[in-house]
């Protein structure tokens, strides 16, 4: 039985996009159930939906964050979810959310962790005058970009690069590393 994975995102989805495409495989151990948005006009969302994917898209606009995450959580429980991947997901979780994935909740973040952690990893690793750039899957705590580390990869800063460069070749390898991390996560844990 593959397990039963949902996603939450809040824009483009192309690590959505890269987690479903891998799923097509017979021997990938997960399979896709739901894609969940706090970004209603999120574009990945259209995607989803023309994978045959049921989505859940409701603004978190004017409701209070434990509110709207309880919503979220019902929508994953109610499909029956085992593991949950945020991609590209922009908001941070209550810890009452988090808590109840423990270990069955992981993030993509565009840096080699613990390097980083939040927003504008690119332009900071640039500026820092590192060699190096890459990204890593982690466990999702309540500490933001804080779990442990399951998986990295990593991408050389070449001389003269912009943010929005390294982000697109990180990016390349974002979409190799997740679904294969995500699965081999999977395959140990059941
Ligand atoms: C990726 O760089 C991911 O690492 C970060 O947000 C970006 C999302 O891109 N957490 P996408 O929505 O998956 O295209």
């Amino acid at each position: 039985m593959k397990a039963r994975l949902g996603i939450l995102i809040s824009g483009r989805g192309s690590n959505m996009a890269a987690l479903i495409e891998a799923a097509q495989a017979d021997d990938c151990p997960y399979a896709v159930k739901l894609v969940a948005s706090n970004n209603p006009d999120a574009a990945g969302l259209a995607l989803a939906r023309a994978s045959g994917i049921p989505t859940f898209a409701r603004s978190h606009k004017g409701m209070p964050r434990e509110a709207f995450d309880a919503m979220l959580d019902r929508a994953l429980r109610d499909a029956e979810i085992d593991y949950v991947a945020l991609a590209g997901y922009m908001r941070i979780l209550s810890e009452g959310f988090i808590a109840g994935w423990a270990g069955r909740i992981v993030n993509i973040h565009p840096s080699l962790l613990p390097k980083y952690k939040g927003l504008d990893s690119h332009a900071r690793a640039i500026g820092a005058g590192d060699v190096e750039a890459g990204c890593s899957v982690h466990l999702v705590t309540p500490e933001l970009d804080d779990g442990e580390v399951i998986g990295q990869a990593r991408v050389p800063i070449l001389p003269g690069d912009s943010a929005e460069a390294l982000a697109d070749r990180v990016l390349i390898e974002e979409h190799r590393l997740y679904p294969a991390v995500l699965s081999a996560y999977i395959r140990r844990h059941g």
